[in-house]
Order: structure tokens, then C-alpha cells, then sequence
């Protein structure tokens, strides 16, 4: 198969998305919302090449996540040829110098082409406020910018030239909406809105669409932040499985899917958009004074005050998860 033949849009019409003769790179994907990922793709016949630290105990405060032996970069490999699939691990810090450009070494040297990358990989832990210092910041900057930088501009050239890509980012809620002991994760996933927004532009003339999906699903970074909330994430854990924010990237990272720019918000068997939007504008007749600004903040701010916490329990896919909490726990047997 050539890049021309699989570059081609597909038809749109109703059916399963297929991935057959498409190659995938998910970074981080040796558990959680990566593996999902990894297991998603495979299954709609992609061969998936699958990023993770060497050590799958790393990157990360220990926390509850998943049945054992099912993770690392090495277990979902196993796990995906299993099943009849074809992947292969790639171990290694994709933020780390050297290391996205092997990693896409590797997806052509084994498999010929790369059309989608899943830029996933991603730390979180609580910091309070008062222990931000710049290494923290550093250390956050590192890993979800410089890992999802290095990845795309890796992959870029290579998906410029054949005309044809697909690039999902993975930012987060509190990236857009502010999360409270969570500064260098949000300054972090802030970036990372800034780098999709841009990449879509400069990849709308390439064939090469840039997304970003903010996942909101079990796993051990999810276990870390809900820590001092142990029914959240009794919640999370049984109504928002990770295959949530795997369909939405397999939607995304479909040749049949052209949006671009966009970023959607997955989890709880539910997706929404997120957007930055435009407020009306005030217009004066000569140069604008404070005073023109405080007469007509009403239309600026639609007569707000705050904005409502869409970092936790105010965003619609929070509220569904208690929702779906509360109804599945009356349907569990007593
Ligand atoms: N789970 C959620 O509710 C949620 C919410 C918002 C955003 N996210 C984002 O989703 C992504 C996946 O997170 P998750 O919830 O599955 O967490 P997780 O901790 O279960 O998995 C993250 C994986 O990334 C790997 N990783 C970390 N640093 C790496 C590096 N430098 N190079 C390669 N791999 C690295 C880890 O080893 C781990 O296997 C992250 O970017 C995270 O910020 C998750």
C-alpha cells in the first residue's frame, strides 16, 4: 500500500472506523488513558507502536491503577498481539533528547509509515501553591510540552511530506478552566493548547490535522489527584473507563475526520467540546478610557462577576459523573 492509497479520505459513510494499513504512535501508553488508547487502535487494525518509560513505576506517584501485569510498554505490546494485533514498545522519556525521533525511527523501521501520532504521555501530582518553585514548574514544562513538542516535530516532516496526518494532543480540563493545587499542571496543559491551536494552522495546508483531547477517566494519575477523595475516585473508577477518551482520539485520528483545532473533553461514556471563545466587544467613538471600560463591563463580562469553577464540579462531564455515580450505585445489588 502506498502513502497516496491510504491518504485518500475514505468514505464517510456509516460504519466501523478502520485503521487497517495506518500506523500509530501513543507516548505514555503503558497504562491508563495510553493503553487504552494502544488496545483501541489495534483492535481497528492500526499497527501500533507503543511509547512508555522503561520502568512502568516511574513518571509518576505509585497510586491504584488497573489489573496487574497489564501494564508497561511491553505488557499492552503482549497484550495487543494476543488479541491478533500488531505493535510493538518502544521504551524511553519521549521528552529526553534523541528519543521521539527513534521513536518514529522505530514506526517506520517496523511498520513503513507513521499517519497518527498520540501525543499521551503526562505526569500530575498535587502541588500546593506554596511549593511551586521553578524546578517543579521545569520538571511539569518537561514532560507535557518539550515530550509533546519533541513528538510532533519529530513526526512532522515525515507527515508533510506524505500529504496526510493525524495529531492528537492530550491536554485537560484544568489546563483551560484552572484547578486548584495544581499550578504547574495547568501552566503546563495551558501550553499545550497553544501548540494544538497553532499546529492546526500551520498543518491545515499539509493534509495534517491537530486536536486535543482532555481526558477525564480512571487511572493512576486520576488515583493520585482524588487522593484526599476517595468516593471520587470510587466514582471515576466505575463509570469512567479510559475506552471513553480512546474513542474520541480514534474519531479524531480518523481519515474521515477533518476538524482540526478543536479540543473535546472525554470520559463517563460522554465527550463535549471545549472552546475558547470571543465575548461581544465594546466599540467607543475616540480612544478608549477606564471609565468606557467600566460602563460598559456588563457587556464585556455578561454581568459575571467570577467565572463559574469549571475546574471541578461545575463542567458538565463532573456533573455527569455523579450522576452516573448516584444511578449506578442504587442499581448495584445491595
Ligand atoms: N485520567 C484523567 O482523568 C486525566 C485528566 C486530564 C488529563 N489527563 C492526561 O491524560 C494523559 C494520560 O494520563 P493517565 O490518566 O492515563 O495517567 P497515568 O499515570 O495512568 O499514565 C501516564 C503514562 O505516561 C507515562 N509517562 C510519564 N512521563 C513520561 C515520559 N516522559 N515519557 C514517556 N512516558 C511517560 C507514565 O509512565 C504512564 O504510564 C496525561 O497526559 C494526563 O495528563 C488525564
Amino acid at each position: 500500500m502506498t502513502a497516496a492509497d491510504v491518504s485518500a479520505p475514505s468514505s464517510t459513510a456509516p460504519g466501523p472506523l478502520s485503521f487497517a494499513g495506518r500506523t500509530v504512535v501513543v507516548t505514555g501508553a503503558g497504562r491508563g488513558v495510553g493503553r487504552a488508547h494502544a488496545l483501541a487502535f489495534a483492535a481497528r487494525g492500526a499497527a501500533v507502536v507503543v511509547n512508555d518509560l522503561p520502568d512502568p513505576a516511574d513518571g509518576q506517584d505509585e497510586g491504584a491503577d488497573g489489573a496487574e501485569g497489564t501494564e508497561g510498554a511491553e505488557a499492552v505490546v503482549a497484550e495487543i498481539r494476543r488479541a491478533g494485533g500488531r505493535a510493538v514498545a518502544h521504551l524511553g522519556d519521549v521528552a529526553a533528547p534523541g528519543v521521539a525521533e527513534a521513536l518514529v525511527e522505530r514506526a517506520f523501521g517496523e511498520f513503513g509509515r507513521v499517519d497518527v501520532v498520540v501525543a499521551n504521555a503526562g505526569i500530575d501530582r498535587i502541588v500546593r501553591l506554596r511549593e511551586v518553585t521553578a524546578d517543579v514548574l521545569t520538571e511539569f514544562f518537561r514532560v507535557h510540552v518539550l515530550g509533546t513538542w519533541a513528538l510532533c516535530s519529530a513526526v512532522w516532516p515525515h507527515l508533510a511530506e506524505q500529504g496526510y496526518g493525524r495529531i492528537v494532543t492530550t491536554t485537560s480540563a484544568a489546563g483551560y478552566f484552572g484547578l486548584a493545587a495544581a499550578l504547574p499542571y495547568t501552566v503546563a496543559k495551558g501550553a499545550l493548547h497553544g501548540l494544538t491551536q497553532t499546529l492546526a494552522l500551520e498543518g491545515a495546508r499539509r493534509g495534517i490535522t491537530v486536536n486535543a483531547v482532555a481526558p477525564f477517566a480512571a487511572s493512576r494519575l486520576a488515583a493520585d489527584r482524588t487522593r484526599s477523595r476517595p468516593e471520587m475516585y470510587e466514582a471515576i473508577e466505575r463509570v469512567a473507563p479510559p475506552a471513553s477518551v480512546a474513542a474520541v482520539a480514534l474519531w479524531l485520528a480518523h481519515e474521515s475526520t477533518t476538524v482540526t483545532g478543536m479540543a473535546f473533553e472525554a470520559g463517563v461514556d460522554a465527550v463535549g467540546r471545549i472552546a475558547v471563545a470571543t465575548g461581544d466587544v465594546l466599540t467607543v467613538d475616540g480612544a478608549l478610557t477606564p471609565e468606557d471600560v467600566r460602563a460598559g463591563a456588563a457587556l464585556l463580562t455578561g454581568g459575571e462577576v467570577t467565572v463559574p469553577d469549571l475546574g471541578a464540579a461545575d463542567r458538565p462531564l463532573t456533573r455527569r459523573l455523579t450522576e452516573r455515580a448516584a444511578a449506578t450505585a442504587t442499581d448495584r445489588p445491595a
